[in-house]
């Protein structure tokens, strides 16, 4: 399994995946050197205004050619995990894995799943602080910077839910 995390759901949810499943092994994205020994590639990564983490991209595009005799399960680690309309685009769930699908052969695609993360506004650096006001600036909310902390944290880790995924990711 191929993760990587900015604040730690991933890992969370790497972690409970690795429990759950005899026989794997699990690499940040940057660590993986060669995928050669392997039938199954668990790729997961949490959505970042609609895109993968740089390092899942790079990983993805490093092994392209190999992971194309690959079986591949994805999941995608989020905070918008009920599908909604939104400007007239269809938003969240299971649009959420879109940001894996584009970049990989979906021919290759056995297993995807859309996992809830945690949402933290008070721990966020600059750069992210910053997307998150421009996010609500362009939903029409006005916040400053200043206000982030102020905000609640969203935990959607739901065990149960990976449970149900690590169960599937058994069977192949
Ligand atoms: C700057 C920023 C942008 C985000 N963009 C999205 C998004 O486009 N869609 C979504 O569902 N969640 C979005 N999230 C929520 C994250 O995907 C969620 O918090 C995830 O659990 C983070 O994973 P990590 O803790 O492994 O880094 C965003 C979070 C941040 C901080």
């Amino acid at each position: 399994m191929v993760y990587d995390t900015k604040y730690g759901s991933t890992e969370v949810i790497a972690r409970w995946i690795s429990e759950g499943m005899n026989n794997i092994e699990v690499k940040r994205a940057s660590e993986v050197e060669s995928i050669n020994d392997y039938r199954l590639i668990i790729i997961g990564s949490p959505d970042y205004d609609d895109k993968p983490l740089k390092s899942i991209s790079e990983f993805i595009e490093k092994f392209r050619d190999e992971l194309k005799e690959k079986k591949i399960a994805i999941f995608v680690v989020c905070n918008d995990i009920e599908e909604a309309e939104y400007r007239g685009k269809q938003v969240g769930g299971k649009f959420n894995l879109d940001i894996l699908k584009r970049e990989l052969p979906k021919e290759n695609i056995v297993l995807e799943e859309i996992l809830g993360g945690v949402f933290n506004p008070k721990i966020l650096d600059e750069e992210d602080q910053e997307r998150i006001v421009n996010f609500f600036s362009e939903i029409g909310k006005s916040i400053k910077k200043e206000d982030l902390v102020f905000m609640p944290v969203m935990n959607k880790l739901d065990k149960d839910r990976c449970n149900k995924f690590i169960s599937k990711l058994r069977e192949i």
